[in-house]
């Protein structure tokens, strides 16, 4: 982009006054984007009103109240000092798109379930519902901001239904923003991004409205890594960017089951190849598969856009890394099965972590409901212990996955709210998620109140196993293959 379209940015070295200048800003979607994107933006944007709308009563109520909806490292202390001051949330979605002159759209895009494109096409129902409702409201002029993720040219689709309904008074600039933070270190990805991405057309309202989005980032933004594309290019990135982690991820997987096969360790292999700086180390640990809302869903999204361009082998491509991770959960639920003697019917295994991830109580296609669906296909009993998952969440994601006998669930799961009481009288212990606190516990005692012989099943790879070894425990590791605990005495 030419250089004098950055020259109304706060970092520049020609500031002009836009007119005019943003001091309202409306989000509709309250969700794990939405309210963290937003609080951040009132916190380093004292001057500007930042209005969250949602249609979910229940989600704004806990945005105004105590405990917030979401969990997030940092975005306690952020919503409760701007709260009322710039930040507000409410339903008056109404009020938000007529007070504006920027408006996100950061509602969920998840895969199709039915019709065309099920179980791979991006589901746009809720961002046309959101588009819909700001061209029936608006009056002057307004910038949308695409910020959920979406396939490549839906911002054409949501211009085309912001126009279709208005008069002569009303005009829009469409921009694409995604957004790419990651759940558990929002906060920190918010306020210091690797780059903030703004899409928009190559003329001139286009233009000044990226400039205007650029401005409200660049109070805390360096103007360096705001970067100014064409709408195409800034959609197709965000989908491109989840593709490579997800492949990362996968590729370590599969590396991993080389591992199990050969004696290779994936600790030593993933640390050789991270040293790479073409490769780099992170997203390089092995795992029982990724899950959150987004990878997967993006992946196949990209996957089914491939397909409608006729791109069969980049579809091919992106759409095996998806197989990949699949079989990364299966395959740790068989390990555990063919360890726990090839039947696991009645036995009581405790699940540490539910959440996709640590440091967030999200429990969104987590790895976790899989190898638990897997278990339960095999008559175990899990007890689930999560420092964050809500409970009936976990129950309703594992009864999800039990559509044909969601009874299974009733009489084979239990949630409990303490790791020992868990893994009391448990045959085994499955680690799903990596939460820090699995590290600390007395694992000495968690052994001497367990069946015998005891397992730990570490499928995040984050527990101390030669320990582990020594109390006396089986130790079964992604990526690993380990030894017999010390005082084993079966001679095969
Ligand atoms: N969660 C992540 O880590 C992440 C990261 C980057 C991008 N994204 C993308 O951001 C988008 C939002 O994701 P999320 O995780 O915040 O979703 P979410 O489900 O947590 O939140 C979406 C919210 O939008 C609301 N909503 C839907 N339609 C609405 C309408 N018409 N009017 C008002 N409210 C409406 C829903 O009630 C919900 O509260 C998705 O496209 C996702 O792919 C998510």
């Amino acid at each position: 982009m030419q250089k004098d379209q950055t020259s109304n940015a706060p970092g520049s070295n020609h500031i002009q006054p836009f007119t005019p200048r943003i001091n309202c800003i409306c989000c509709i979607g309250a969700g794990y984007v939405g309210g963290p994107t937003c609080a951040v933006i009132a916190l380093k944007c004292p001057e500007i009103q930042v209005l969250i709308v949602d249609k979910n009563q229940d989600r704004i109520n806990a945005w105004n109240g105590e405990t917030l909806p979401i969990y997030e490292p940092g975005l306690d202390e952020i919503v409760k000092h701007c709260r009322g001051r710039n930040l507000f949330f409410s339903t008056d979605i109404d009020a938000g798109i007529r007070d504006a002159q920027l408006i996100f759209i950061s509602v969920n895009t998840p895969t199709k379930t039915y019709g065309i494109g099920k179980g791979r096409a991006t589901d746009l129902q809720f961002v046309e519902a959101a588009a819909r409702h700001i061209g029936q409201i608006a009056t002057g002029k307004k910038i949308i901001v695409e910020k959920s993720t979406v396939p490549v040219k839906a911002a054409e689709s949501i211009a085309k239904i912001l126009y279709s309904n208005i008069d002569d008074n009303v005009s829009f600039e469409v921009l694409s923003n995604p957004e790419f933070l990651a759940e558990g270190t929002a906060i920190n990805d918010l306020l210091q991004p690797d780059r903030v991405l703004i899409g928009g057309s190559q003329t001139d309202p286009g233009i000044e409205a990226i400039n205007q989005l650029a401005w409200v980032y660049e109070h805390w933004v360096p103007p360096s890594k705001v970067l100014r594309t064409n709408v195409w290019s800034s959609e197709l990135s965000k989908l491109a960017s989840n593709a490579f982690l997800a492949q990362k991820v996968s590729s370590i997987n599969a590396v991993s089951a080389i591992c199990e096969a050969t004696g290779a360790d994936i600790s030593d292999v993933a640390h050789s190849i991270g040293l790479d700086k073409r490769i780099g180390s992170k997203y390089l640990q092995a795992s029982i598969g990724f899950g959150g809302s987004c990878f997967q869903k993006d992946v196949l999204s990209l996957t089914y856009i491939c397909e409608a361009l006729n791109l069969t082998e980049v579809a091919d491509y992106w759409h095996q890394v998806v197989v990949m991770n699949n079989y990364q959960k299966k395959r740790f639920a068989r390990k555990i099965i063919q360890c726990l003697f090839h039947t696991v019917s009645n036995k009581r295994i405790a699940i540490f972590g539910f959440t996709f991830k640590k440091d967030t109580a999200d429990t969104r296609e987590s790895s976790s409901i899989y190898v638990g669906k897997y278990l339960m296909d095999e008559e175990a009993r899990l007890v689930v212990y999560d420092p964050k998952a809500d409970k009936g969440q976990i129950i309703s994601d594992l009864r999800e996955v039990s559509s044909q006998d969601p009874q299974r669930v009733d009489r084979l799961v239990s949630v409990i709210n303490d790791p020992y009481d868990a893994a009391k009288d448990a045959h085994a212990i499955v680690i799903c998620t990596e939460w820090d606190e699995f590290k600390a516990l007395d694992y000495e005692k968690i052994y001497n109140s367990m069946y015998k012989p005891a397992y730990i099943f570490d499928g995040r790879i984050i527990l101390d196993h030669a320990a582990l070894l020594r109390i006396g425990f089986h130790v079964e590791v992604v990526g690993k293959v380990m030894k017999k605990p010390v005082n084993d005495l079966t001679p095969f």
